[in-house]
C-alpha cells in the first residue's frame, strides 16, 4: 500500500504528540501493531454483565426483578452522568442545559415506561415467595437514586417538609441530613425505631452523601439554572424542562414504584409487610412525601396538588 501524504501527516502529527512527552512513536506503532482487533463482547464487558445475576432461590421471577433493579440502577448512572457535566461546565448556556436536562428526562420517562415489567411481568405467587428471602434490603437503599435527588435540588427542598422551617440552606448539612424525608419514612411501624434498612444505609452512605450534598450546594441543577443570564432563566424551553423533571423523578417515577407495591403488597384483608419494613403505603404516595426540586417554578395551587390527580387515579384501578 502506497504511503500517501494523508498517512504521512498523520505520522508526523503523531510523532509531536509522543514528542511532548519525551515518548517514543515507534514503540506506540508497535503496540497498535500486536494489539488484537476490539471486539463487541470485550468492549460492553458482556460476560461479566451476565455473570451479575445471582438469585437467591430457585424462582424464575426473580432473574426479572433483578435484572430490572440492574437496568434501573444503570440508567440511574446515565442520569448522573448527564448532571456532572452540566454541574461542572464552564461558560453554561440555556442550549447545553436543555439539551442535557432533556437527556435526563428521557431516561425518567424510558423507567416510568418501562415499569410495568415490574408490575405487571412478574407472578404474585413467586414475588411473595422469593422477597423473604431479600430482607431487610430493599430499592430504598438505592444510592444512585439519593444522588440524583442531592444534585437535582437545593438539599433544604429534601428535608422533611415538616421540619423544613426549622432550617436554612445554610444550616450544617450533617443537621439537615439527619431530617431528610426518606429517614423519615424509614422507621418501623410498631416500635417507632429505625428500620435495619436504613441503619445498614447509613452505615455505608452517610460519609459520602453528605460530602456530595456539600460539593453540590454550589452546582446542584437548580444552581446550574441560576448561572443562566436572567433572560435565558425566563425561557419557557428551560423552564419547562426542569419542571418536567420535577414531575418525572418526583411524581411519574414513584407512581409507577407505588402501582408496583400496591400490585404485589396490597392485599383485600391486610398488607404484606415491606421487605424494607415501612409504612410504605402512608410514606410511598408522591402526595404525603410532597418531594418538589424545584417549588419557585411552581404556582401555589399546583405545589398544593402536588401528585394528587395522578395518585387518585393509580390507587383506584
Ligand atoms: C415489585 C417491585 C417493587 C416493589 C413491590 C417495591 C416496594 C418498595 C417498598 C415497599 C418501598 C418502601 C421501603 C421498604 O419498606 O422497602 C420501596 C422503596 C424504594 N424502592 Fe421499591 N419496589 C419495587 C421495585 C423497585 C425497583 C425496580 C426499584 C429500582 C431501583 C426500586 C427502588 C426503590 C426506591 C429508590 C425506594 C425509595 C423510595 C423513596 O424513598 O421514596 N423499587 N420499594
Amino acid at each position: 500500500m502506497e504511503l500517501t501524504q494523508e498517512i504521512i501527516d498523520r505520522i508526523e502529527k503523531l510523532q509531536k504528540k509522543y514528542e511532548v512527552t519525551g515518548q517514543d512513536l515507534t514503540a506506540y506503532l508497535d503496540g497498535l501493531l500486536y494489539a488484537d482487533y476490539i471486539s463487541y463482547w470485550n468492549y460492553i464487558h458482556l460476560d461479566t454483565l451476565l455473570s451479575l445475576q445471582n438469585p437467591r432461590t430457585s424462582f424464575p421471577d426473580e432473574q426479572v426483578f433483578i435484572m430490572y433493579h440492574q437496568i434501573t440502577e444503570l440508567y440511574f448512572k446515565l442520569a448522573l452522568h448527564e448532571i456532572e457535566q452540566l454541574a461542572n461546565k464552564e461558560d453554561l448556556n440555556s442550549e447545553f442545559f436543555v439539551r442535557r436536562v432533556m437527556r435526563i428526562n428521557r431516561y425518567f420517562d424510558a423507567l416510568t415506561h418501562s415499569f410495568e415489567i415490574m408490575y405487571k411481568g412478574m407472578e404474585r405467587d413467586q414475588f411473595i415467595k422469593f422477597r423473604m428471602s431479600l430482607i431487610p434490603a430493599s430499592g430504598f437503599q438505592s444510592a444512585q437514586y439519593r444522588m440524583i435527588e442531592i444534585c437535582s435540588t437545593d438539599f433544604i427542598n429534601l428535608v422533611d417538609k415538616e421540619k423544613r422551617h426549622q432550617f436554612t440552606n445554610e444550616s450544617p448539612f450533617d443537621e439537615m441530613f439527619k431530617n431528610l424525608y426518606w429517614k423519615q419514612g424509614a422507621t418501623e411501624e410498631e416500635t417507632g425505631k429505625k428500620t435495619l434498612t436504613l441503619s445498614q444505609f447509613e452505615r455505608k452512605y452517610t460519609d459520602q452523601l453528605t460530602r456530595l450534598a456539600e460539593e453540590y450546594k454550589v452546582k446542584n441543577l437548580w444552581q446550574c439554572y441560576k448561572k443562566l443570564t436572567p433572560e435565558e432563566q425566563e425561557d419557557s424551553k428551560v423552564k419547562n424542562v426542569l419542571r418536567q423533571l420535577d414531575v418525572n423523578v418526583n411524581i411519574n417515577w414513584p407512581l409507577m414504584h407505588l402501582k408496583s407495591a400496591i400490585t404485589y403488597l396490597k392485599r383485600k384483608t391486610s398488607e404484606e409487610k415491606a421487605t424494607g419494613g415501612t409504612n410504605w403505603q402512608k410514606y410511598l404516595p408522591p402526595k404525603f412525601q410532597e418531594r418538589i426540586f424545584y417549588p419557585a417554578l411552581w404556582s401555589d395551587e399546583e405545589k398544593a396538588h402536588w401528585g394528587r390527580e395522578w395518585v387518585e387515579s393509580v390507587m383506584n384501578e
